[in-house]
């Protein structure tokens, strides 16, 4: 559905991706994972249609755009940003309607979003709330309801789980997986490399711009070396 190659970005003088390849098939939760600065934040914004590249992303075997991140969305391409993308001073009704922003069928729009609403009873119950006053995790519900709105293919999530506590974590992955089950296809790019590999079909690790190894999500739990690297070393609990 979605490939990568050679994927260099630039901000100025610092090279924050260096020639990366990824694949994407249908269907799948595909894993982006790295610590502070590795460039998983660049390559989905490169994705989303964001940023200047160099290199070739391909969506649905059609060459994408560079900086083109409309285009990207009307395609099916959606993007929960970092930090969320919530705008705080307007309620959760209005920022649910921003999603509506590229769809030309205004009226089917107005339709999935009272069933996106059923679907989030907590939005539904604070829907004329600011947006800004609700907890962190039902931000993140309300930045993946948004997302659903513009009716994406590939669903590209950066790190959905920061902020969160434990059990928040636990149910967006849980509703990624749902997602999945409902035919969306996503990109998880996470920190939380343990619990990611446990929903993620497959994954890519990346360090300092690079892919350093990729592969299974359980084969890479399983690889001693990418345990003790990224995983914190070996540990059999949750976490
Ligand atoms: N707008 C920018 N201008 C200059 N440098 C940037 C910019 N955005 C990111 N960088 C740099 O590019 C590199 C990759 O950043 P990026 O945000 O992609 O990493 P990340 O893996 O998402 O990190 P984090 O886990 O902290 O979100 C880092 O060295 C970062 O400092
Ligand atoms: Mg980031």
């Amino acid at each position: 559905m979605l490939t990568v190659r050679n994927l260099s970005v630039r901000y100025g003088a610092i090279q924050a991706v260096r020639g990366i390849d990824l694949d994407i098939a249908q269907g799948e939760i595909v894993a982006l994972i790295g610590a502070n600065g590795a460039g998983k934040t660049t390559v989905a914004r490169a994705i989303a249609g964001l940023l200047p590249y160099r290199g070739e992303i391909a969506f649905q075997n059609e060459t994408l755009r560079p900086n083109n991140a409309e285009r990207n969305l009307k395609r099916g391409i959606a993007l929960v940003p970092e930090g969320r993308g919530i705008l705080g001073s307007m309620s959760v009704e209005e920022n649910l309607l921003m999603g509506l922003y590229t769809r030309s069928d205004k009226a089917q729009g107005m339709t999935d979003l009272a069933v996106m609403l059923t679907r989030f009873p907590i939005l539904a119950e604070r829907r004329h709330v600011l947006a800004s006053l609700l907890s962190g995790g039902e931000q993140q519900m309300l930045a993946i309801a948004r997302a659903l709105l513009s009716k994406p293919r590939l669903l590209l999530l950066d790190e959905p789980s920061l902020g969160l506590a434990p059990k928040m974590t636990a149910t967006v992955f849980e509703m990624v997986q749902n997602l999945r089950r409902e035919g969306l296809t996503v990109l998880l790019v996470e920190q939380k490399a343990r619990q990611t590999l446990k929903i993620a079909d497959r994954a890519y690790l990346m360090e300092t711009g690079r892919v350093v190894t990729s592969g299974p999500a359980q084969a890479l739990v399983d690889d001693p070396v990418v345990s003790e690297t990224f995983l914190g070393g070996r540990v059999t609990n949750t976490g």
